[in-house]
């Protein structure tokens, strides 16, 4: 594919601020250029990396009325050696496909999603920071463009991807144990509809449930299904918890869940380690009781911003709280934990050959 640059000069870039930081805010930063693509007469067409700054969309853009946008979350490391690495963004970018197709919008070969991707972290290679938690966030998306209010799907689109170095999605980092608010009252994703796609409505609709959390105390809303059976996920992680035989035990990744690159990962790295890994559907009662009797040691949340984050306390609208041990990190999470981030950040060997190194030039 040919990609046409259009960059900054030298002079107008200015990476320092982030090398200077002590730790860094998650999201809230952006690197000099983002990569754009639109799709037009069923083509996609006119690739580019271009200084970051507004894209303009006409106001009855399919997306802003009718939601037609999905995105990804990826991340890139810096190597001792300097180099940047990407992490797994292959299953990435077969996701991106997935939550295309989900939402009838033109699918992307998965190829030129990296290239594209190769090329932007190659540009801003000095944009990836080296603090601990820290990585350049890679955020692709893909919206409708076509002016038009009538329920069609868009024929006319816009791909593009920025990026945001950024430290750990939870301020503290992984230091800091979370609680999750369980509710009844308000669900994520039903059966049939768009759970398993990573698309804006999603997160749209679950800003009222995550504002009640922060009510509670909690981080976040541990979501069940429609008829608050089993176990679901949190707003921006999967869920999964370990019992004290040591299996690790993950709900199943139904349509109504996202199917996390964190979990399948940890879930090779766990067989690796020596535990069990399950998935299951996970009834909320036993879950509840488990976790009371201790037969459940420890648990939280897999994701690419939050990586692994341990919760050690869930809470009800009736304000009853249930407490997973004794509410420190365990160990268990923290090998796992430790051995995951060792590998992205180039600690520890690659033998999954999740890595993909940002080639030069
Ligand atoms: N579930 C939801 C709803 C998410 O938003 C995310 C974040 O991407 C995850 C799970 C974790 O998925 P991944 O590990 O691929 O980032
Ligand atoms: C990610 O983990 O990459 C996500 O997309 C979650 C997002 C809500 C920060």
């Amino acid at each position: 594919m040919e990609i046409k640059m259009t960059l900054k000069p030298e002079r107008e870039r200015n990476s320092d601020s982030i090398k200077n930081a002590e730790s860094l805010s998650f999201g809230k930063l952006r690197s000099d250029h983002m990569f754009l693509m639109n799709y037009e007469g069923g083509v996609w067409k006119d690739a580019r990396i271009v200084p970051y700054g507004p894209v303009e969309v006409m106001p009855g853009a399919v997306a802003l009325h009718y939601g037609k946008s999905v995105f990804e979350g990826a991340k890139a490391f810096r190597h001792e050696d300097g180099e940047i690495y990407t992490f797994r963004f292959e299953e990435n970018a077969k996701r991106m496909n997935h939550s295309l197709s989900t939402l009838c919008m033109p699918e992307i070969p998965v190829d030129i999603q990296m290239e594209a991707t190769l090329k932007l972290l190659d540009v801003e290679r000095d944009w990836c920071p080296a603090q601990p938690e820290s990585s350049l966030y890679i955020r692709p998306f893909v919206f409708g463009t076509e002016d038009a209010l009538g329920m069609e799907p868009s024929a006319t689109y816009t791909y593009c991807i920025m990026l945001s170095p950024s430290g750990a999605y939870y301020p503290g980092g992984f230091k800091n144990t979370v609680r999750l608010l369980i509710t009844d009252r308000f669900h994520r994703a039903v059966s049939g509809g768009t759970g398993s796609a990573k698309c804006c409505g999603n997160y749209g609709q679950a800003f009222r449930a995550a504002k009640l959390s922060k009510t509670y105390g909690a981080k976040q809303v541990l979501y069940l299904d429609s008829s608050n059976t089993y176990i679901e996920e949190v707003g921006a992680m999967n869920h999964f918890h370990i019992t004290k035989d040591k299996t690790i035990v993950i709900p199943e990744f139904t349509d109504s869940i996202l199917k996390s690159i964190t979990s399948i990962s940890v879930m090779e790295l766990a067989k690796s380690l020596g535990y069990e890994v399950r998935q299951e559907r996970i009834r909320i009662n036993d879950f509840i009781e488990q976790v009371k009797s201790g037969d459940i040691i420890e648990a939280g949340g897999f994701g690419t911003a939050a990586v692994i984050t341990p919760v050690c306390e869930y809470i009800f609208e009736n304000n009853e709280v249930i407490t997973v041990g004794d509410c420190t990190i365990g160990e268990n999470i923290r090998k796992i934990y430790d051995a995951y981030t060792a590998i992205q950040t180039g600690d520890a060997e690659d033998k999954f050959g999740w890595l993909t190194k940002v080639p030069r030039g």
